[in-house]
C-alpha cells in the first residue's frame, strides 16, 4: 500500500505546520485529537495519522458519532450480545473490536452522550471493552483519533463533556487552520479543483480561470 498518497493541497505555513505536526504525532501510538472548523480536512489528517503510524497495515475504522442516534452509538462502539436489547437477534462485535490492531477514528466526538463517554473512558483506560449484555471484557489494542469542530474545554465547563476523557484523548492536539488564515491556499485549491474538474469533463486542457464578468 502506498503510505503517503493522500492529496493534501496547500502551501501556507499555517497548513503545513499542522500537517507536519500530524506526521510527527503519527508513530507515537497515543491518542490524538484533531480540532478544526467544518471542512478544514480533519478526516484527511486522521487518515494520515493512520497511514504514517506503525498500525498502517491494520484497520482504520471510522465512526461518525453524530450520525447515529444516542441509543445505538454504544452498541455500535462496543458491540452487543444476542438478546441484549430488542432487535439484537445476533451477537455483534463493536467498532472497537473491529479496529483491533489499528486505528479507531471517532469523528464528531463532541456529540457523544455522557453514557457513551463513560464507557469510552473505560475502554481507553483499561484497553478493554465489554459488549452490551455481556460481563466479559475483551482486550483490544486500538489507537484512538478523535475529531471535533467543537470547543471541548467549553463543553467540559458546561458539563457536557467529561474532563477525564478529554485529558485522556488530548495527548496530542492538532488544530487545523481555516482557509481564511491559510495565506495563498485559496488560489492553490481552486487551481487544483479546476484542473481536476476539467479532466473529469474530458476537456483538452485546463484554461485557467477567466476574468469576473
Ligand atoms: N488541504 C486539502 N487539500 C485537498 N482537499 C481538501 C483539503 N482540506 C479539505 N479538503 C477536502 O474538503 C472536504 C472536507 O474535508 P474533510 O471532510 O476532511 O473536512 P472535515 O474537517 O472533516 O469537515 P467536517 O467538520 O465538515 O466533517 C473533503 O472533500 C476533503 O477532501
Ligand atoms: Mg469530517
Amino acid at each position: 500500500m502506498d503510505r503517503d498518497n493522500i492529496q493534501f493541497i496547500g502551501q501556507s505555513s499555517a497548513f503545513l505546520d499542522a500537517v507536519e505536526r500530524a506526521s510527527r504525532a503519527a508513530p507515537l501510538n497515543r491518542p490524538v485529537l484533531v480540532v478544526g472548523e467544518r471542512g478544514t480536512g480533519k478526516e484527511l489528517i486522521a487518515e494520515r495519522l493512520h497511514r504514517l503510524s506503525t498500525r498502517w497495515d491494520g484497520p482504520l475504522v471510522t465512526i461518525n458519532c453524530a450520525a447515529l442516534p444516542e441509543t445505538l452509538i454504544e452498541a455500535e462502539l462496543f458491540g452487543h450480545e444476542a438478546g441484549a436489547f430488542t432487535g439484537a437477534t445476533r451477537a455483534r462485535e463493536g467498532r472497537f473490536e473491529e479496529a483491533d490492531g489499528g486505528t479507531l477514528f471517532l469523528d464528531e466526538l463532541g456529540t457523544l452522550s455522557m453514557g457513551a463517554q463513560e464507557r469510552l473512558l473505560r475502554a481507553v483506560e483499561y484497553g478493554e471493552v465489554t459488549r452490551i449484555g455481556s460481563s466479559r471484557p475483551v482486550r483490544v489494542d486500538v489507537r484512538i483519533v478523535g475529531a471535533t469542530n467543537e470547543h471541548l474545554p467549553n463543553m467540559v465547563e458546561r458539563g457536557r463533556f467529561r474532563a477525564d476523557l478529554l485529558d485522556r484523548l488530548c495527548f496530542e492536539v492538532i488544530t487545523l487552520p481555516p482557509l481564511r488564515v491559510r495565506e495563498g491556499d485559496i488560489e492553490v485549491l481552486s487551481e487544483y479543483y479546476g484542473r481536476k474538474m476539467a479532466a473529469e469533463l474530458g476537456w483538452d486542457g485546463w484554461p485557467g480561470f477567466g476574468e469576473i464578468a
